[in-house]
């Protein structure tokens, strides 16, 4: 018995709604939460947290350990995380501890505070570096998506999202697929997290830092590196030398890895393809400037 009941934050709810729209995982979410808790004999200790996609209840395990009880739809985005927290398997990133394959559950070791409250940019950025320099040490299993296949349908459904865009965001557009039809021949091979932002790095005891939320890939490291370059803009607008601080972060990042660094450029801005892309699937018409911008600023430091 868990003797609480499971509330669903109204927040959650709504932006679930927004993403997913009708269906029956709201309404089934109590119950779910409950058949884990039974299940893995554990109980509620605290308040729910959330992303965009999933609902994260802090539990205890039957021995005190904390731990948290993470709940998201199984979708193609989602599908992939416990393979490569089970390939990572606790080094850089969080610990799965188990894995229900029915509903896409997990029991996670319970961390702490997000690396987006570190200010200083230069040691954020760091943290970033060294947790992803760990994540592509190891070797990718079978059965994870592969960028060569992704970069391949980005650069063939780039016509028809150019037919949405005014000229000026279309030319870009095409320019981005240009560069990414370069380096079609060589994908790479490094298991990626390919969302690696300041907010899905969390502290914790084990090691000061680990991530969190990977949607694993296997590709070049380069097509890693953008949401620690785009994430915390106020941030780089703030020092008031806008491309001097988004190479500063570049720099950073291609040393800590070790990367050539024009191609770590090329696949960041296959990267930024990805995100224009996406927008454009939702229906934007205008590319997001803050993409743009970053375009702009690394193309001609491209390959
Ligand atoms: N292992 C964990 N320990 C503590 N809090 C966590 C843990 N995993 C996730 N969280 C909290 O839940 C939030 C959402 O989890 P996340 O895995 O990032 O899902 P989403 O895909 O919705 O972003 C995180 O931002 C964090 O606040
Ligand atoms: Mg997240």
């Amino acid at each position: 018995m868990t003797g609480t009941a499971v509330v669903v934050p109204a927040e959650y709810a709504a932006t679930h709604h927004q993403i997913f729209g009708d269906g029956p995982w709201l309404t089934d979410l109590p119950a779910l939460a409950e058949q884990r808790l039974e299940a893995w004999d554990l109980r509620l200790d605290g308040d729910p947290r959330h992303g965009m996609v999933a609902l994260v209840l802090p539990v205890l395990r039957s021995d005190g350990t904390p731990a948290v009880l993470k709940l998201q739809p199984v979708t193609t985005d989602t599908a992939g995380e416990p393979l490569g927290l089970r390939t990572w398997d606790g080094r850089g990133a969080v610990r799965m501890l188990e894995h229900d394959p029915d509903s896409g559950s997990m029991l996670l070791e319970r961390l702490g505070t997000a690396l987006s409250g570190v200010d200083d940019d230069d040691a954020a950025v760091g943290v970033i570096a060294g947790l992803l320099a760990r994540l592509h040490a190891v070797a990718a299993p079978a059965g994870v998506r592969a960028l060569g296949d992704i970069a391949s349908a980005m650069v063939r459904d780039t016509p028809q999202a150019c037919t949405q865009l005014e000229d000026g965001d279309a030319a870009l557009l095409r320019r981005l697929a240009d560069v990414v039809t370069d380096l079609l021949a060589e994908p790479g091979d490094r298991l990626l997290h390919w969302d690696l932002h300041y907010d899905n790095v969390l502290a914790g005891d084990r090691e000061p830092w680990l991530a969190i939320d990977p949607q694993p890939l296997i590709g070049d490291p380069g097509f890693d590196l953008l949401p620690a370059l785009d994430n915390r803009w106020e941030q780089l607008v703030a020092t008031g030398d806008l491309p001097a601080a988004l190479r500063r972060r570049l720099a950073i990042l291609t040393d800590v890895l070790g990367l050539d660094r024009r191609r770590a450029v090329g696949w960041s801005l296959g990267r930024v393809l990805q995100n224009c892309l996406w927008d454009v699937e939702d229906g934007e018409t205008r590319l997001n400037p803050v993409q743009t911008t970053i375009a702009e600023i690394l193309l001609p430091l491209g390959p």
